[in-house]
């Protein structure tokens, strides 16, 4: 220590620094009130030579203070920097040409009030190069910044807490080169392209996600402005004269992310310095311009989202021949093209980044791909591409690292000793045929984070490898394929897992030990037998799918004790024995939204643990041996339920009248049991059963649902129309009432024709009297009635004939009697006579026996009131478990992707897998996002 400081006077000795700037340097390191990475550690009077500093820069000959470098390097370790207040003290180094605080959270995450921007940084006139970007420093910028007439460089960007209305302070820094206010509100800047014509030596100019709308067609004096960047505004300028097409110095533009709905200007071809051209999510529309053809410097095209609606070949002649071979960026995901791709893409020596996802292109992939050596990202998916790619398409792909064919129909004929040049990351094939073999040549590669080979018709064994191969993957999807083998009995290795989807194989062995992060583990409809272990080892499990096997044994108590678990189907299988207590929960720790324990043989009263599931949506005890009564409190305590499935079971009691109380409800099916009492008028209340649920494909853009994801919805027997069917995809709009096979007694009430969405009613085999509801004409929807089995009496109501929607009728055997109604949908019914067997005092057509004069004493229709509104279901979907969201997240990879790319290619590109790997755990799972952050 002593030596230390002894060589620290020595310093001094030498020149050093000024007394009166060496205090004022103290009085600001004092303004910090927090230095968590200690960077101002050597800003002690110790080192009397204040020049030494860490960050502070002197002149060499004056040894006056010059430059202070403060910015947080840690930041991206999630250091949070200096916090406190800028000082004033600042104002004693007259000299200062150089401020850089940025990335310091100076409210020290956000425990103090976000500070404002100092006046008094309006004073320090030397300054040149000014940097408070992501300080936290809010409120509106004060007009004296516009008093650093010597100024050259100021980003004030990712400062969401600033705002400038009047940007007129800004033509006081003439000599201003770099301006960088991203983020900041500019929203009320009406003028902000004359204020920034006030900088004539502006050269770079950044306003992205500023809230700017429009842009007015003057011309700017920018003579140059070599980047502009306004991505992510709200820029609707449909003129195609907007001020920005016509920068003839400009290399990089990047309009992303705005509404020019317009077409693509010719002026574009003027910019004959551009490398850069983002124009990604603007829907603007028709073909990009012949004058295109100038851009002989361009390097990244982005025209992503956009209508272009050309064929693919017009478009590459469009490109600048001059620049094919620097190209490094091509991107046109989703923009309505159609057409081949031409062979002689591959003469695009430079491209690195290929996406021509979710178009229309059609035919084989040439194999002049298969010369893009320097190609790292391929996307291809969403297309109508048929072919085979052979080993030729890969030749010379060495750098390839991610690929994406899927949603296409194409095959990979390879041979299984092919050694692929590249070394993958990311191999999304699903749907693409390389069956029935299982490729040998992905065990060659070893750095394969995201795997998908579902349903590529596959009839194999697992190999060996595989397991030892993909150790390190974090995703991984072989499902839909006929893949035989056993599974391990631990997968603990698998470290970096966070999703694993097997299903729809021929899989055998039993449930594996988890990797400890797995968020999702689907491992249904295999040939896994033996029990669920108690202890699963993975305790962020998010979903478990491990339907439609032969296990075997109770549901482990190990079940309650997943505190993020949303999803759990166990149905189709044969447990045995009383659900799990789940004593030690809270009404807080158990968020299952999901749970389908259908088919089983499951014993116990209803389980009281659900009590603790408020968010619970999808309730599926069916075709069990449940016992007991249907509680009351699922009305009060299961508030968003949607479906519930009780059938098949032994539940015995009254129908509880507070399940009216479930307002979602749309599918309620207790069918089969011991019920018995009245059906509740309340049930009319239903308002989940008034509402049409619309079909809804899983995912709006691409109506693809990752494999594995859709299991609910492929696989949920509903049983309507008198028979069992699959309704696929159909069991999330689907309507239904259904009290079948029950001991109900006493009249139908008429509340029940107020439930207009039902698309099936089934009354049947109870012991009903009374008359059908005169009004159940009202119930529009209705696909399937069966009010068969009953002891009904009365004639059948002519409102019937209003059910035009109706394919399945059941009335037989019951005491109904008169003339049956004719017209409409009652004519085309299938085995008309069956429909009203056993009813003796029936007449009229479709049965022989005619009717007496005057025999009908059927009920008038009542006026009828439509009811439609926007179903629940979007809330349905979202509720329904991480499969859908990774399911999602897995369709909108490439679109996001495209967000990232922006970045990835100006910083660094391979942050990339970080950023989806991030982007997953956070959706999944708090505490993994924190992992992914310090690993
Ligand atoms: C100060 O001197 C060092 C070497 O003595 C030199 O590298 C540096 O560029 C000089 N800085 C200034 C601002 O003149
Ligand atoms: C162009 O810049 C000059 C300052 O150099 C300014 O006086 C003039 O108003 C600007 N013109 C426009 C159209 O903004
Ligand atoms: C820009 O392009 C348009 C259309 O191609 C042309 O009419 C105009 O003269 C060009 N302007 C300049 C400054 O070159
Ligand atoms: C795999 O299982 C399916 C369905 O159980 C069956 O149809 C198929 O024959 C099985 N394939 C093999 C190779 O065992
Ligand atoms: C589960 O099934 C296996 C055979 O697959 C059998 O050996 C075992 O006894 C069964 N266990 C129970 C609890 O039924
Ligand atoms: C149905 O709801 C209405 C309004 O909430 C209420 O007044 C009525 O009593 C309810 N009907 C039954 C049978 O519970």
């Amino acid at each position: 220590m002593i030596l230390f400081s002894a060589l620290a006077t020595l310093g001094a000795g030498a020149g050093g620094c000024v007394p009166g700037e060496r205090a004022a340097l103290l009085d600001v390191k004092r303004g910090f009130t927090s230095d968590p990475d200690g960077v101002l550690s050597s800003w002690t009077g110790l080192r009397p030579d204040c020049c030494r500093w860490g960050g502070v820069v002197c002149d060499n000959a004056t040894g006056r203070v010059v430059e202070l470098r403060l910015r947080n390097a840690l930041a991206d370790g999630g250091s949070t920097g200096l916090s406190g207040e800028i000082s004033p003290a600042l104002l004693r180094l007259p000299r200062l040409a150089h401020l850089d605080l940025s990335h310091n959270s100076l409210s020290g995450s956000g425990v103090a009030p976000p500070p404002p921007l100092p006046r008094f940084l309006g004073s320090l006139s030397a300054l040149r190069y000014l940097n408070l970007s992501s300080t936290d420093i809010a409120g509106e910028v004060p007009p004296q910044l516009g008093n650093l007439s010597r100024l050259v460089a100021l980003d004030l960007s990712s400062l969401a807490g600033l705002y400038s209305g009047d940007l007129s302070w800004l033509a006081g820094l003439s000599k201003l080169e770099y301006l960088d206010m991203g983020f900041v509100n500019l929203n009320a800047s009406v003028g902000w392209v004359r204020a920034v014509s006030m900088l004539p030596s502006l050269r770079v100019l950044s306003l992205p996600q500023c809230g700017l709308t429009t842009s007015p067609s003057s011309p700017a004096n920018l003579t140059r402005l070599r980047k502009l960047d306004l991505s992510s505004n709200a820029i609707n300028t449909s003129t195609v004269d907007a001020w920005f097409w016509n920068v003839p110095t400009l290399t990089y533009l990047d309009l992303s992310g705005n509404s020019l709905s317009s077409p693509f200007p010719d002026a574009i071809g003027n910019m004959t310095g551009l490398q850069v051209l983002n124009l990604d999510g603007n829907g603007m529309v028709g073909m990009i311009p012949a004058t295109l053809q100038r851009l002989c410097s361009l390097q990244v095209l982005d025209v992503t989202v956009n209508q272009i609606g050309g064929d693919m070949s017009e478009f590459m002649d469009r490109l600048p021949r001059c620049a094919l071979g620097n190209v490094l960026v091509l991107q046109l995901s989703a923009a309505n093209i159609s057409g081949r791709l031409p062979e002689w893409i591959g003469d695009m020596a430079q491209l690195k980044y290929l996406d021509l996802s979710f178009n229309n292109l059609v035919g084989e992939i040439p194999q002049g791909i298969g010369k893009l050596s320097k190609l790292t990202r391929l996307f291809l998916n969403k297309n109508s591409l048929d072919g085979s790619l052979s080993e030729a398409h890969f030749v010379n792909l060495v750098s390839l690292e991610w690929i994406d064919l899927s949603q296409n129909s194409m095959s990979m004929e390879i041979r299984p000793s092919w050694r692929p040049p590249c070394k993958l990351v990311y191999a999304y094939f699903p749907d693409v045929r390389m069956g029935p073999q299982f490729p040998a040549w992905i065990k060659h590669q070893p750095d394969i984070k995201y795997l998908d080979i579902s349903h590529s018709g596959i009839v194999d064994t697992l190999p060996q490898w595989f397991w030892k191969s993909f150790s390190d993957a974090v995703y991984l999807n072989i499902s839909v394929n006929q893949i035989s083998g056993r599974l391990p009995s631990s997968l603990r290795f698998m470290n970096s897992s966070l999703a694993i989807y097997l299903g729809a194989n021929n899989l055998t062995g039993s449930v594996p030990l988890l990797p400890e992060k797995l968020l999702v583990l689907d491992l249904s409809r295999n040939s896994l037998s033996g029990p669920i272990p108690s202890e699963f080892g993975a305790p962020e499990l998010v979903e478990l799918d491990v339907s439609s096997n032969r296990i075997n044994g109770t549901v482990p108590a190990s079940l309650c004790q997943f505190p993020n678990l949303l999803h759990l189907d166990v149905s189709n299988n044969d447990l045995t024995g009383h659900l799990p207590q789940c004593r030690n929960v809270s009404s807080d720790d158990l968020g299952l939204t999901t749970l389908i324990l259908y088919n089983n043989n499951l014993s116990g009263e209803f389980p009281v643990f659900l009590k603790h599931c408020k968010a619970m949506t999808f309730l599926d005890l069916a075709q069990n041996m449940f016992s007991g009564i249907v509680p009351e409190w699922i009305g009060r305590k299961l508030p968003s339920l949607t479906h519930l499935r009780l059938r098949s079971n032994m539940f015995s009691g009254n129908i509880p009248t507070q399940l009216a109380e479930l307002g979602d409800l749309q599918l309620l099916d207790l069918a089969d049991n011991r019920i018995s009492g009245s059906i509740p008028r309340s049930l009319g209340n239903m308002t989940g059963m008034t509402q049409e649920h619309p079909p809804l494909s899983l995912n709006p853009l691409t109506g693809y649902g990752a494999s594995g994801n859709d299991r609910i919805v492929d696989s949920l027997p509903i049983v309507t129309k008198g028979q069992d069917r699959d309704y696929t995809s159909g069991v999330i709009y689907m309507v239904s009432l259904d009290l079948s096979d029950n001991v109900l007694s006493g009249e139908i009430p008429e509340e029940l024709s107020a439930l207009t969405g039902l698309v099936n009613l089934n009354l049947s085999r109870n012991h009903l009297n009374g008359t059908i509801p005169w009004n159940i004409g009202a119930i529009k929807k209705l696909e399937s009635l069966d009010l068969s089995m009953n002891m009904l009496s009365g004639g059948i109501p002519s409102s019937l004939s209003d059910l035009t929607s109706l394919s399945h009728l059941n009335v037989s055997y019951n005491n109904l009697s008169g003339r049956i109604p004719q017209g409409n949908q009652l004519q085309s019914l299938a085995n008309p006579a069956y429909i009203y067997i056993g009813n003796a005092g029936l007449c009229g057509p479709p049965l022989w026996k005619n009717c007496s004069s005057g025999g009908d004493d059927s009920v008038q229709q009542a006026p009828l009131h439509g009811d439609k509104s926007l179903s629940k279901i979007v809330f349905f979907y979202l509720g329904l478990g991480v499969g859908f969201v990774v399911g999602l997240w897995l369709v909108f990879f490439s679109l996001l992707f495209v967000k990232t790319w922006r970045f990835a290619y100006f910083q660094a590109i391979d942050m990339l897998y970080d950023v989806v790997y991030v982007f997953v755990a956070v959706r999944l799972s708090r505490r993994s996002a924190e992992e992914s952050a310090t690993s």
